[in-house]
């Protein structure tokens, strides 16, 4: 059976007061079930870089992971502002989240690099939760499937299929995040189902162990039914990471 997963994306917010509060917060309440009723579930909280230190320290000795949002493709040298797989490692970090839509959307990040991306992740041993999903132009012109089917595609390519081993995808709408539309469970299930599908034409052993997650709007009042779907394994939550009470609320609907 496939361990669920939550994991929070801060995205750029945050400060280190409000950081110390929520983390500590985030212990308190989550420590405790992750250790017992919930022992099956991952979580996971991917902040924005400068908070790595402090992250790592504030959640040492806890069972809740943390991660980053974005790395850099080359492994060292002249790339000013980026940050490499080894040094989010020096942080501590098991996970990264690569080809968020907002990173894809609004910094130029193409299926190309986005692959290039992942297997950097991967060869370093990070975990790549690799981001896919469609626009709300795309949905409604029916190529969903396609435009899902290239981004795993541009993957594949690079990294084959043995590069989705220990991974995690996220399917995230564009059109559901930060907006409070979600997908409906039937919505999310059916892109889940397909990206499975598609896989496990590759290898099915993979397919079939492979998490893949959830993210847009994803809140404490709609995740149960998003998670309660065969192929929904957990969510990628932005806004409602935030706040302490929906978050450790969102990880509770994972574990029951
Ligand atoms: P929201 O949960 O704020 O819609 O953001 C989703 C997301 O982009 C997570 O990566």
């Amino acid at each position: 059976m496939r361990q669920k997963l939550v994991a929070g994306n801060w995205k750029m917010h945050g400060s280190l007061q409000s950081n110390q509060v929520l983390l500590a917060q985030l212990r308190e309440k989550l420590d405790a079930k992750l250790g017992a009723q919930c022992a099956r579930l991952e979580v996971l909280v991917c902040v924005p870089a400068p908070y790595l230190a402090q992250v790592q320290s504030s959640l040492s000795g806890s069972s809740i992971a943390w991660g980053a949002q974005n790395v850099s493709q080359h492994k060292s040298g002249a790339y000013t502002g980026e940050i490499s797989t080894s040094m989010l490692q020096d942080f501590g970090c098991r996970h990264v989240l690569i080809g968020h839509s907002e990173r894809r959307g609004m910094y130029g990040e193409t299926d190309f690099v986005v692959a290039a991306k992942f297997k950097a992740a991967k060869v370093a041993g990070l975990i790549p939760v690799l981001c896919v999903g469609e626009t709300l132009q795309e949905r409604e012109s029916g190529v969903t499937e396609s435009v899902i089917a290239r981004q795993i595609d541009a993957v594949l390519e690079v990294s084959g299929i043995d590069g989705f081993w220990q991974t995690v995808v996220a399917y995230e709408p564009v059109w559901a995040i930060g907006t409070g539309k979600t997908a409906s469970p039937g919505q999310a299930q059916a892109v889940h189902a397909y990206i499975r599908q598609r896989l496990s034409q590759h290898h099915a052993g993979l397919a079939e162990e492979l998490r893949i997650v959830y993210g847009g709007s994803v809140k404490a009042d709609n995740a149960a039914e998003l998670f309660a779907m065969p192929d929904i394994d957990g969510g990628l939550v932005g806004g409602a990471s935030l706040v302490s009470a929906e978050f450790v609320a969102i990880c509770e609907a994972a574990c029951s």
